[in-house]
């Protein structure tokens, strides 16, 4: 009987929050519970998560965009935390380390156990909550500004959405490699948002007069590259104002996908369309190493200047999908357990 209320009562003691969908759908299909975390298996650390980040493409996993393996599933792809366990056979980490990690699905949890191989030693001035900002928002930037084109010094660089996650840090990286920064938002609210950002211009998207103003800013040339993570909404714009033999970085479609892409149209002016995944990028660990001193180093010099991060509780990541999702947010978000 003791025994019992024994186990029954470190069961309790052990259970952690972790938010679980049962079905794909709106922001409210985001229930948190508890649950018990197993031990650590074979090349896995337990990590208690001390900031999760969240990401455009989380709401995705959510509202059905992209598929889950099973029910019950836990969203979120973007953690950092401490090292609580090792399993067995790990000798790479030990309890105490400082980790985090930018692609393991199943990160909206305080409590989770990750295969080592996929986790980034955190330096120790890096916080939790910077880190869980931006490795996936970081290593994208980095793929964007340095892999998929290497911007230089005297471009002009339109960013769309360059008061949000992705386009806060493509926005600032462009201008400290030595670009002119065109943004766009979605709200006038956001404008001061997107200059602190770093744009040398900001524009409302779609704003009557946008095509004639970048006319003025390029001298009637058109820009160098444009990255796009909205899509739908700002696509053909997109093309309208690259010069011939320009750049189109498709990476992201917030808005949903463009209705039509004319790829005659964009051969006959010499206009390279990319559509990258980070997952293209990072490979494996050589990779992942890689992008990660870039993106420290980034943070370390002061690229990104002052990190503006929106927290919200793990346990309000409905609301928090919800505001994303409603373009009310702006920067980095992360959620705290
Ligand atoms: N290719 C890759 O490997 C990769 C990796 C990471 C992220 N991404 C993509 O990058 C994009 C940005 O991701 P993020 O996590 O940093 O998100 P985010 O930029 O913080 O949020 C999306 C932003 O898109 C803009 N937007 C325009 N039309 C919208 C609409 N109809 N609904 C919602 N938002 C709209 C909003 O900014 P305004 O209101 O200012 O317009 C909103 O803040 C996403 O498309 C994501 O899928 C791609």
């Amino acid at each position: 009987m003791f025994k019992y209320m024994l186990s029954s009562y470190k069961e309790s003691e052990n259970r952690s929050g972790v938010i679980k969908i049962y079905q794909q759908g709106a922001p409210s299909v985001l229930q948190y519970t508890k649950e018990v975390v197993p031990e650590p298996g074979p090349g896995q650390v337990q990590v208690r998560q001390a900031a999760i980040g969240l990401n455009f493409i989380d709401t995705y996993f959510r509202d059905g965009k992209f598929p889950v393996k099973s029910f019950p599933y836990t969203p979120g792809v973007e953690g950092a935390g401490t090292v609580e366990a090792v399993g067995p056979w790990v000798t790479d980490f030990k309890v105490g380390d400082r980790v985090g990690y930018h692609f393991i699905p199943g990160s909206y949890s305080e409590v989770r156990n990750v295969s080592t191989h996929q986790l980034i030693t955190l330096p120790e001035d890096i916080t939790f909550e910077q880190a869980a900002a931006i490795l996936v928002k970081g290593f994208t930037a980095r793929m964007l500004v340095r892999s998929i084109h290497q911007v230089s010094e005297g471009e002009v660089v339109l960013v769309h959405a360059a008061a949000g996650g992705v386009g806060s840090l493509v926005a600032k990286w462009a201008k400290s490699l030595g670009a002119t920064v065109i943004g766009t938002v979605g709200s006038p609210k956001k404008r001061d948002n997107a200059i602190r950002n770093g744009a040398d211009h900001v524009f409302l998207a779609n704003c009557e007069g946008f095509a004639n103003s970048v006319n003025e800013i390029t001298k009637g040339k058109g820009v160098d590259v444009v990255y796009d993570g909205v899509g739908r909404d700002t696509f053909s714009q997109s093309v309208d104002l690259l010069h011939d033999g320009g750049k189109i970085v498709l990476y992201g479609s917030s808005s949903g996908q463009p209705e039509h892409i004319n790829h005659a149209s964009l051969r006959a002016r010499d206009i390279t369309l990319y559509t990258p995944a980070l997952s293209a990028y990072i490979t494996d660990y050589d990779s992942l190493q890689l992008y990660a001193a870039d993106t420290f180093a980034a943070f370390h010099s002061g690229v990104f200047g002052d990190l503006s991060i929106t927290k919200y509780p793990l346990s309000q990541v409905s609301q928090a999908h919800t505001d994303l999702e409603s373009r009310l947010t702006t920067g980095l978000v992360i959620l705290v357990p």
